[in-house]
């Protein structure tokens, strides 16, 4: 690691956070100032270490986050040009997450921390994708949130730093899993998700009849299970007609396609029926906030059909950034400030001893 270096004059009263992230298949780190500043960032992406086995190996990913972790700080604080001795804080992801990489990056951090007498701050991923909104704009609570990515789907009401409602979730597969899967099966390769979005360009949305589960239904909760079932099912019929059991580039973008609007009407049937229950709990807002997050969040063609729902809805459609959607150092180190804020300059931070966690949910009612 580069040894201190106080180039970087702060404001008494702004400060200075590392993020760390290492839930998943990327080693992501970004230094970024209370006035939402990102300075410096890192990320190395694992997609070549998983690309033979189909998707992310749990054991695969731990060890290239460790491979990588240090590497991906250094230059974070390069590019960020400042020491550790700068910084008010190290922030990390302690859950939930792929177990060995969580702690990986845990423990980078609290090192870090300890050595250069830092706060440590354990962040939750969910979290730090649901307060990403803030980063990128002047975004005030409370808002709706539509998190995607690839371990959850969920809409929640946001009320603050803390403090969640989660209004639904899926029952089976999380959407970006789902988009994954459909990669998968259609032979695109990983990343999935945008492979799918790239692959269904050139498709028709309405090329093949799929299901909308859930449609109609109360509530705001997803499943996708069945609507991967109905890819593999088609997929399974048109290779048995076909003389060589392949199928054509045509169709296999029409099912890439049909399989996006699918999703696209499951999502936007569910936020329905959260946008009215948002607007029943919340009636002082006439033209609520409705926020996008996760790794799906940056399919554009989803972003599109957000955008015309919240026209049509009467809300205000905040997207991050694409590079901010997906996982990065930037949200966990935001969402470092946010608690800093939060707990107000005296608060030590958390202690070393914060235990990892594979599951937590961001609603604390459901956390058991
Ligand atoms: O938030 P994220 O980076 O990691 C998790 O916290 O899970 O989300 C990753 C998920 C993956 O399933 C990936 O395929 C999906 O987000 N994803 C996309 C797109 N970019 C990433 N899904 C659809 N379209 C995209 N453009
Ligand atoms: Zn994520």
């Amino acid at each position: 690691m580069q040894p201190d270096s106080p180039s970087l004059i702060v404001h008494a009263k702004s400060f200075l956070v590392l993020g760390i992230e290492s839930s998943c298949d990327e080693t992501a780190a970004a230094v970024v100032s209370s006035d939402k500043t990102i300075l410096g960032q890192g990320l190395h992406s694992q997609f070549n270490d998983h690309r033979s086995f189909g998707g992310v190996v749990p054991e695969i990913a731990a060890r290239a986050h460790l491979d990588q972790i240090e590497r991906v700080i250094s230059e974070t604080m390069s590019a960020a040009r400042i020491g550790f001795s700068d910084l008010t804080a190290v922030a990390a992801t302690v859950g939930p997450g792929l177990i060995g990489g969580v702690i990986v990056g845990a423990t980078t951090a609290k090192a870090i921390a300890l050595a250069h007498g830092k706060k440590f701050i354990g962040i939750n991923h969910l979290e730090a994708h649901a307060l990403t909104g803030r980063l990128s704009s002047g975004l005030e609570f409370p808002y709706l949130l539509l998190l995607v990515s690839g371990g959850h789907s969920q809409i929640l009401a946001v009320h603050g730093v803390g403090d969640y409602r989660q209004y639904g979730s899926s029952l089976d597969d999380a959407l970006g899993e789902a988009f994954d899967k459909v990669a998968k099966m259609l032979g695109l390769g990983i990343p999935g998700g945008p492979a799918v979005e790239q692959c269904a360009k050139s498709g028709r949305s309405d090329g093949f009849a799929l299901p909308r589960p859930m449609q109609g239904r109360a509530g705001c909760d997803f499943s996708f299970s069945g609507l991967k079932t109905a890819v593999r099912l088609t997929l399974e019929s048109l290779a048995a007609k076909s003389s060589n059991g392949m199928i054509s580039q045509g169709d296999r973008s029409d099912l890439a396609a049909s399989f996006q609007a699918a999703a696209g009407d499951c999502l936007l049937d569910r936020l329905h029926n959260a946008v009215v229950r948002f607007r029943r709990e919340h009636p002082s807002l006439s033209v609520p906030p409705l926020v996008i997050a996760g790794g799906v969040a940056a399919n554009q063609y989803l972003r599109g059909r957000l955008e015309s729902f919240a026209e049509v809805q009467g809300l205000t459609l905040v997207a991050p950034p694409l590079a901010l959607c997906t996982d990065n150092g930037a949200m966990i180190a935001w969402a470092g400030i946010e608690r800093l804020r939060l707990q107000g300059g005296d608060w030590p931070g958390d202690g070393l001893d914060m235990a990892t966690r594979p599951r937590w949910p961001l609603d604390q009612s459901l956390d058991s």
